[in-house]
């Protein structure tokens, strides 16, 4: 399996395929790569004759230095977890330097308000951090198809305003959530989480559910009540923010109409980490 660090050689290694006419997918990650990140894997080997999975910490989408240093970095197996799916994955590893060229800042974009709801209202800075970088990976790898998951609800929504406003020719295609059997989303944080809070956190999506029954009959306030309450007392998980938000503005909903498409979306603290999730209501 081929693994470059350096941008120029993954160019032109690329560039020699492509003129074959070949289309390329490209899975942009963070790496401690786990399963949810193996289904967008799959998905994109499946429609592509070619793909790319980035591995990069990307350092201007953190509002949270902590955060950023205790960033599981798992290269060596990130490689090998990717060799038992398929040895013909294109691996693109860089350091800081080779996507920033000494000047690690984001850019400032405008995704027309998306930016401010949810994520972007409680981690300042965040969105431009990953408009920045994935912009950028797009420039060095030119797919014709990238996948991004629907775990991050709000960065899929915004990559594809990204490259409707900068006329990034390449497909935006969203993949499903990938859960343990217990229901928790997987993330790369899981990892982290103490035995008592990893046993708590599967009461994130049991809510989500219960939320999404009781959205049939209630109004969203009357279901943002409800759950705030459910965590309230909660011994182990935290809640930063429940919203039920209109899919196309993810601005929260007043009131309902039957013509809207609405998902609830969760950021819940597990001890010091941070966990998001969200669910389709309709
Ligand atoms: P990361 O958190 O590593 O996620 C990489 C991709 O995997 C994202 O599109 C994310 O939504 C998807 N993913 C993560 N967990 C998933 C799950 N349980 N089910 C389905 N998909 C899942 O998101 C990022 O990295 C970064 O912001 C990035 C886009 C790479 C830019 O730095």
């Amino acid at each position: 399996m081929l693994v470059f660090a350096d941008k120029n050689k993954l160019t032109s290694h690329l560039s020699a395929l492509k003129e074959k006419g070949l289309s390329l997918g490209f899975v942009p990650t963070m790496g401690a790569l786990h399963e949810g990140h193996i289904s967008l894997v799959r998905q994109a080997l499946d429609n592509n004759s070619l793909l790319v999975v980035s591995i990069f910490v990307n350092p201007t989408q953190f509002d949270n230095a902590e955060d950023l240093k205790k960033y599981p970095r798992t290269l060596e197996d990130d490689v090998n977890l990717l060799k038992t799916v398929s040895k013909n994955i294109i691996v693109y590893a860089p350091t800081v330097d080779d996507i920033y060229n000494g000047n690690t800042k984001a850019q400032t974009f405008s995704f027309d308000g998306l930016e401010f709801e949810m994520e972007g209202r409680f981690r300042k800075g965040h969105f431009d951090g990953v408009g920045t970088i994935v912009k950028r990976l797009f420039e060095i790898v030119q797919p014709d198809n990238a996948y991004f998951g629907e775990k991050d609800f709000q960065q899929l929504t915004i990559i594809k305003k990204l490259v409707e406003k900068h006329k990034i020719p390449v497909n935006i295609i969203g993949c499903k959530i990938h859960r343990e059997s217990n229901g928790l989303a997987m993330s790369s944080r899981n990892v982290r989480l103490k035995p008592e809070y990893k046993k708590a956190a599967p009461f994130i999506y049991k809510t989500l559910k219960a939320a999404k029954q009781k959205f049939g009959t209630k109004s969203a306030n009357k279901v943002t009540e409800w759950v705030t309450k459910q965590f309230a007392n909660h011994d182990f998980l935290e809640l930063e923010y429940f919203i039920i938000a209109d899919i196309d503005t993810l601005k929260t909903v007043k009131r309902k109409t039957k013509t809207k498409t609405y998902r609830a979306f969760i950021a819940v603290y597990a001890d010091d980490i941070r966990l998001i999730d969200n669910i389709a209501l309709n």
